[in-house]
């Protein structure tokens, strides 16, 4: 089973938008448990422009799934996480100006780095998942790191999807093969959305979580929040 995660960042984005609490980002972290999701993810950013750190304060303690914090590891979201002990922590070499996540970790560069900061999550019984390019090489040097799993950066598979998804797909079945190999667990995100998703999972082997934001709250305006998390799930089956 590939669990999903619901990325409820944009919703704070649009409650930001207007000062005030509509919409409510702790309700709708609840009503995404409560119609399928199977984890919700966040993303605090140091101008917490979309999700503040007091959200996670408040989201962590009422999730029954599993709760991922996502982030660059600077010392107020180390401590965040140590504060609020999520289930799984993901680490995303963003710098903080960045208008979303584009790229993976170098794995090599910053082995030192992630080694340091997995082994301080690990101590607290928080699982670790690092967000990574296909490239074998740096797959190759992630359990050096410590991490448990890694999330396979999918914009390069989204962005091919309609051309050529037979050959945009490859280097994501090889990366997961080789984590696997490797004893990884395997996550994926990014730009996954309705049209590519049930392609991805039928042709990625061990695919145990992928988190979804952008396109799955844009999608809720059209159908609902309870009907597309079900649909989104109904991709992954
Ligand atoms: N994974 C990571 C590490 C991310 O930074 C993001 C975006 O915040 C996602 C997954 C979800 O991407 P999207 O919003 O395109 O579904």
């Amino acid at each position: 089973m590939t669990k999903l995660s619901v990325n409820i960042n944009k919703v704070a984005t649009l409650r930001n938008a207007r000062g005030g609490n509509v919409p409510n980002v702790l309700k709708v972290a609840k009503d995404c448990e409560k119609f399928g999701a199977d984890g919700i993810t966040v993303h605090p950013r140091p101008d917490e422009r979309h999700i503040r750190y007091q959200d996670v304060r408040e989201i962590c303690p009422v999730i029954s799934t599993e709760f991922n914090i996502e982030g660059y590891p600077s010392k107020d979201f180390i401590d965040l996480v140590l504060e609020t002990k999520p289930h799984q922590v993901t680490l995303v070499p963003d710098p903080p100006d960045v208008l979303t996540s584009n790229a993976g970790w170098d794995t090599i560069k910053f082995k030192d780095l992630l080694k340091e900061v997995i082994s301080e999550f690990k101590s607290a019984n928080i699982r670790t998942s690092i967000f990574i390019e296909t490239d074998l090489k740096k797959i190759e040097v992630a359990p050096e790191t410590g991490t448990d799993r890694v999330e396979l950066y999918t914009e390069a598979y989204a962005s091919g999807y309609h051309q050529k998804r037979a050959e945009v797909v490859k280097p994501y079945v090889e990366s997961a093969q080789l984590a696997h190999e490797l004893g990884l667990g395997i996550n994926a995100g990014h730009d996954l959305n309705l049209d590519n998703l049930a392609y991805f999972k039928q042709a990625l082997p061990y695919l145990d979580e992928v988190s979804i934001g952008h396109a799955l709250i844009a999608d809720a305006l059209y159908l609902g929040l309870e009907n597309t998390i079900q649909l989104y799930k109904r991709a992954l089956q």
